[in-house]
């Protein structure tokens, strides 16, 4: 990726709600980045009292992701906190849930005994998580387990921003229109070149069967508009020939994840990291497949969106 991305390093004058007495004192510092802000103090190993709840939940639909520092946390703790935000998805690859934990997600290039021990190529396209499912997913919080010394980062792109600034006739020729979501539609090439892409089964099919959703989505909670399409899973715009589809799906791509609208998050150990998939695409950036990189994924429901 080009050097020239953010660096998430925090801004030189970070913001620091006040805190209300009593409650857990934690900072909230913005990246300065379009998108994305860090959580200092905070030990989510602990029960989280109903403000600090809000606080966290506000900080979430200001900044689309938080990353919350030096999280020792076990997987029942990413879990309980994951709930607080709506219930938990489960994906469809069964293959890579971790053991006892069906909505925990393994992304990992790790390989055991011949044997993937979870998803190796997970964000290998820009994407957000499960936009193929009628309810696709409202955020996800990707905790790093093992880190590589070198490579691992993920890209996440705010799409208020792409949209706020896409040309006007481009704004006009997709507002109002719907796109085709498939899990499928990669599928075959990802498959062609990895080994942590089984065959699915026909239940496994039918789980993920394409979805119509809108080309220009309008954020649940907070009001703003947002770009809802992807490389990864987005395949045609419904109602026009094919050329004139993939030509503005092109452009909407292009657009949408140019870099003043990215947010390059370099981890570090025990990162929690949590993006709001209604506002964001992102993408794994990849590591030398020698070095081992663990991640456990929860992945929270979200609205049909509108
Ligand atoms: C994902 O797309 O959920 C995985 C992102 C990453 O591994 O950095």
């Amino acid at each position: 990726m080009t050097a020239n991305l953010h660096s998430g390093q925090p801004s030189r004058r970070p913001y620091v709600p006040q805190a209300p007495a009593g409650t857990n004192r934690f900072g909230i510092h913005p990246f300065d980045a379009p998108l994305g802000a860090e959580v200092i103090g905070l030990d989510l190993s602990q029960p989280l009292s109903a403000e600090d709840f809000a606080r966290i939940h506000r900080a979430h639909l200001d900044h689309h992701v938080l990353v919350f520092r030096d999280q020792r946390i076990t997987p029942d703790q990413q879990v309980a906190f994951s709930r607080r935000f709506g219930p938990l998805q489960i994906h469809v690859l069964h293959q890579f849930q971790l053991t006892g934990h069906p909505e925990i997600l393994v992304v990992s290039n790790v390989v055991e005994n011949g044997k993937p021990i979870g998803l190796g190529d997970a964000g290998h396209f820009w994407h957000s998580d499960l936009s193929y499912k009628d309810k696709p997913s409202l955020g996800s919080l990707l905790h790093a387990r093992e880190l590589p010394a070198e490579g691992g980062d993920t890209l996440l792109a705010n799409m208020h921003l792409a949209w706020d600034t896409l040309p006007v006739e481009l704004q006009r020729a997709v507002d109002g229109l719907q796109a085709e979501h498939t899990y499928l539609a990669r599928y075959a090439e990802l498959q062609a070149r990895s080994p942590w892409r089984p065959d699915l089964t026909p239940e496994q099919v039918a789980r993920v069967l394409p979805v119509l959703q809108p080309i220009v989505r309008t954020h649940p909670e907070t009001g703003r508009k947002a770009i809802f399409v992807s490389e990864h899973f987005t395949t045609r715009i419904a109602g026009l020939p094919e050329g004139e589809s993939r030509e503005l799906l092109d452009q909407l791509f292009a657009h949408s994840t140019r870099a003043e609208h990215v947010y390059r998050h370099r981890w570090q150990g025990n990162d929690l990291v949590f993006w709001d998939n209604r506002s964001l695409l992102h993408l794994a950036a990849g590591c030398p497949p020698e070095l081992r990189r663990v991640m456990y994924r929860t992945t929270i429901e979200g609205d049909v969106p509108r």
